[in-house]
């Protein structure tokens, strides 16, 4: 189904500790924004984008996106929100009239500080949310355990249920703006679109599609150096 696809740069990237936006640090060549974008160039679903920046790195992020390789449909850069969600929120606003029209159907919310997702996987969550409402990419963790503490009520986690979900996601398009609307009207934020999306409900259930080991976020110093060797490799 014709999609839009949003990615989110509009952070400041503290933990990286580079004094600057992770979505402009240089990476294997290219900045980290370029890599995001990068996979989804000669997707056939994509009928636009939308890269969410900071107020203050609009120019920068542009000439990013400028460089960039061309997309397969219009491109918007719009200033983002002092949270993910309310950047997100930005970017849905934008989409507002061509979700109402029927011209964008379903929805791809990527973060810019995942520069390895391959087409694979946007191409996975797009099919599986246009079928079922929502897609999320989980990976399983092993290296996590249960533990007892407060913030369970003493009860260990079911460990067959632990994962961690990552971006790409994909949201069939009217309920994702009708749960974001419902948000601002709560003054909810969610933690990542699933989150939201399935508080408010309305569009069916979010599926699990595999996820990707290699699909790292980068999100500390030493993360870079990983995805500049699995991106060079
Ligand atoms: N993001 C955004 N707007 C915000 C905060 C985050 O668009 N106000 C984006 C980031 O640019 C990133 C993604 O959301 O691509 C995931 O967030 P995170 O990894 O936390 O990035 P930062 O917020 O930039 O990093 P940090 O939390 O370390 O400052
Ligand atoms: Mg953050």
């Amino acid at each position: 189904p014709p999609s839009a696809l949003v990615v989110l740069a509009a952070g400041s990237g503290r933990r990286v500790g580079a004094g600057t936006n992770k979505a402009l640090l240089p990476l294997a060549g290219r900045p980290v924004l370029a890599w995001s974008l990068h996979r989804t160039a000669g997707a056939t679903w994509c009928a636009r984008t939308v890269v969410v920046a900071r107020a203050d790195e609009l120019d920068e992020v542009a000439a990013v996106v400028a460089a960039a390789d061309p997309r397969p449909g219009p491109v918007d850069v719009v200033a983002g929100g002092a949270s993910r969600h309310a950047s997100e929120a930005a970017a849905l606003t934008v989409l507002a009239d061509d979700v109402a029209a029927g011209r964008v159907q379903v929805v791809v919310v990527h973060d810019a500080a995942r520069p390895l997702a391959d087409a694979a996987l946007f191409d996975a969550v797009v099919g599986a949310a246009a079928r079922s409402g929502g897609a999320v990419p989980v990976v399983a963790r092993h290296d996590l355990v249960p533990v007892e503490g407060p913030w369970d009520g003493g009860h260990p986690l079911a460990l067959a249920d632990v994962g961690s979900v990552q971006t790409p996601q994909a949201f069939a398009a009217r309920p994702l703006l009708a749960a974001y609307t419902s948000a601002a009207r709560d003054g909810f934020e969610g933690t990542d679109t699933a989150a939201c999306v399935e508080r408010y409900g309305g569009g069916g259930a979010v599926v699990a599609v595999p996820g990707s080991r290699r699909n790292l976020k980068v999100t500390f110093a030493g993360d870079l150096p990983v995805a500049a060797a699995l991106l060079g490799g």
